[in-house]
Parts: C-alpha cells; structure tokens; sequence
C-alpha cells in the first residue's frame, strides 16, 4: 500500500468539501479545493510519437496493424466473457507508436487508452495519488470481513494488490482486457482475462464486494454492468464505483471561463457520443441513476477533488497535487490520442498542437485547478 503523508483534512487550499457523503458538492464551490475524502469525496512527450514513422490515420477499421491477421480469433475471444491468454490478444494494436488491447477485437470492445508501459505507469501513479488523497482508503463502502471481491477493469492491479494484503482471508479477483497485471502478487489475488460488458461468468450471490475504478467510457450499458453486479453480489454485499469527470476546474476563478480545459471536456463528451460510451458518468449523479436502475437503492456518494500542481498550500494535498500534474502531463497523450484522431478524426498533428496547450495548461502555476472524482456505493438488500 502506499504511504499516505496526512490524514487531516488541509488547513488552507485546498479546503475540505462541507458537504455530506450523500450530497457531494458542486464541483464550483466557493471554497478553492479538493474536498477532505473524509467528508466525502478528473479527468508520452512529442519525442516518443516520433518513434512512428508513418503515423497514419485510419477511419476505419482504426489501428495501423489492422490489416494483419489478428482479427481471425475475434469473434471467438468475444463470444465468452473469459480467456485464457491466447496469442492473438497479446499481439496488441498499435496506433502512432502506442498499443492498445486485442480482447475480442478492437472494434467489438472499444476501450480507448493504451495498455503499454507508458500508460500503465500512469495508472500506478494514479493509484499512488488516490491512495494519499483518501488516506491510504481503498473503499468508501462499510464493509466487514469480506471473503470474495471482484474488481472490474483492474488495470495494472494495483488496489486489487492493496485490497489483497489488507484482508488476507479475501479472495481478490480482478478482470480486465489486457494482461498488464505484475505475476507477483499476494497469495489471495489473482487476475484473469474479461470482457465485463458481456453477461458475466461469475456464479449468483457469489461476491461480498464489487469494486469498479476510472472506467469512464468503457460501456454502452452501464445498467447493464451493474445488473450483473446485482446478480453476483450476495445479499448484503456491496458494490463500490468511484470514477472521475473530465473536468478541470477551479473554485477560486483562478482558471479562465474559457480555458483550453473547456474543449478537453468537449473532446471526452463528443467522443463518448459518438462511441455510445459516454465518459459522463460521475456527471450529473448519471451512475447513482444506473445504479438505481438496476436494483441498487440508497445509494451514497462522495466527491473528492484532486488538485493539479503545487499550488495548495496544505502538504498533503500539495504532494497529491504534485503527482496529479506529474501523471496528467505524462499521461495526457495516451488519454487523448484514440478518442481525438480515430473516433473524432482530428489530424494527428492538430491532436499534437491540442495536446500541448494541455500540457501547458496544467503546468500554469497561476491555476488553482483541480480533477473531480465520485464515489458511489450501494448495498445489494437482503431479501
Ligand atoms: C483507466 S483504466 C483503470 C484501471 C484501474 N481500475 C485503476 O483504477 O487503476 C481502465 C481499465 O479498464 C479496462 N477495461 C476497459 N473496458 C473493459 C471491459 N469491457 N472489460 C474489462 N475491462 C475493461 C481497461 O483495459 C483498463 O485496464
């Protein structure tokens, strides 16, 4: 687990959110910063794209080496929602230099960030700077004594190893696309190879806790995840889905109204739209209404909000500032490249221009800006 500097909430920016777990704050409020996560609770340098020499854009189908012959496995991989490590989904796509996952077929799973080294560092930063905003907190949800948890879309695995050796009576499973998770890990986890938009392998009334971390536009049908959660919780068990927005904002008017953040935000929305997987999903409470839907009542939720830069005066906050800004500059790229050139169609040189202004926008130290994440979690009723 990772080492947590503070638990107190900051004595000055950013501030801690007055609201309760249940009402989080409006991302605009009067106070300059990152809410307490005890009260409660977003979104490679120009010299790595050179290493593609011939960075075409392809409409459709969109990766460079989808005139191989990986698609023969597709439909195959895709049918079932669990794999083995079969050689088609190691021969990863390849889009200006980066890859992407092959579980199924890109086409048929669109999950849109890479699955390579530079990416997956940013995941295990990023984990490293939630774990010192929420003091070392892996779950918002009241949980007690859990025996079996499932954590969907685990990454590089990473809170599945820290929820691991904190309950080691647990048997923590994590599923994902793409095999990116390390080999040495604690005896009670272990990784296998999903597809979670399709129904799930997984037994009735078989977890005591679901997890589910930054997957904003990875499903068409977030009810539909979360039904499937609902059928594999036990009853009593809880499911837990933090995840952020694609905002950067500020609260103290220190970021222009028309900040470079503004079309960030844009590009996400439009491309979520036109993949029908939107990236708004912490937006206007959307997932407390799936959750809802799919059988999940009382929900709570939480908004943290992470800031970017140095600028907070509190020690704590400012280090999670610190790594915030240090995995968003590396990490922008990545985020950007698929969604802007192959689902929006920009040049890839016009998504470089993009990018840098981004860059540039969050190394602005006159910025107090920040990323919005919320937290929600619900318990499956006993009867
Ligand atoms: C932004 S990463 C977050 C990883 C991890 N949850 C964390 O918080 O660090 C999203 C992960 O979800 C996985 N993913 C996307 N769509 C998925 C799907 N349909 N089924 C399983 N995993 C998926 C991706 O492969 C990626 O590893």
């Amino acid at each position: 687990m990772a080492e947590s500097t503070s638990t107190s909430a900051p004595a000055a920016a950013p501030q801690p959110s007055a609201s309760s777990p249940a009402s989080p704050p409006p991302a605009t409020s009067a106070e300059p910063t990152p809410a307490s996560p005890t009260t409660a609770g977003q979104p490679t340098t120009e010299s790595q794209i050179a290493v593609d020499t011939n960075p075409i854009y392809h409409p459709q189908p969109r990766f460079d080496n989808d005139d191989d012959d990986n698609d023969s496995a597709l439909g195959d991989e895709n049918a079932v929602s669990t794999a083995s490590i079969s050689s088609s989904i190691l021969q990863y796509r390849k889009l200006h230099g980066r890859t992407f996952h092959n579980f199924g077929g890109a086409d048929k799973v669109e999950y849109w960030a890479p699955n390579d080294d530079a990416q997956n560092d940013q995941l295990d930063i990023n984990h490293h700077l939630l774990n010192l905003a929420l003091d070392n907190k892996l779950f918002f949800a009241p949980l007690s004594n859990p025996k079996r948890v499932l954590d969907v879309g685990t990454g590089t695995g990473m809170w599945a190893i820290d929820f691991a050796d904190e309950f080691p009576d647990c048997e923590v499973t994590g599923i994902d696309l793409s095999p990116i998770q390390p080999t040495w890990v604690p005896p009670n986890c272990k990784f296998e190879l999903d597809d979670a938009s399709q129904p799930w392998t997984f037994p009735d009334n078989y977890f005591d806790y679901i997890h589910i971390r930054y997957m904003i536009g990875c499903f068409k049908d977030w009810t539909a995840v979360y039904r499937e959660a609902y059928r594999c919780l036990k009853p009593g068990g809880w499911i837990e889905h933090m995840d952020c927005t694609a905002d950067v904002l500020s609260d103290d008017g220190s970021l222009p109204k028309d900040s470079v953040f503004v079309e960030w935000k844009k590009v996400f929305k439009d491309a979520g739209d036109k993949m029908g997987q939107t990236f708004e999903v912490v937006d206007n409470d959307n997932y407390i209404g799936w959750l809802k839907e799919a059988g999940f009542k009382d929900v709570k939720n939480t908004i943290i909000k992470t800031p970017v830069g140095s600028w907070p005066a509190d020690p704590k906050w400012k280090e999670v500032g610190q790594f915030n800004q240090y995995m968003l500059e590396g990490g922008i790229e990545g985020l950007g490249l698929y969604i802007i050139t192959n689902v929006l169609g920009w040049k890839y040189e016009e998504m470089q221009v993009f990018i840098s202004k981004i860059r540039a926008g969050l190394r602005n130290k006159n910025w107090h800006s920040y990323c919005v994440w919320g937290a929600a979690w619900a318990q499956k009723p006993y009867e």
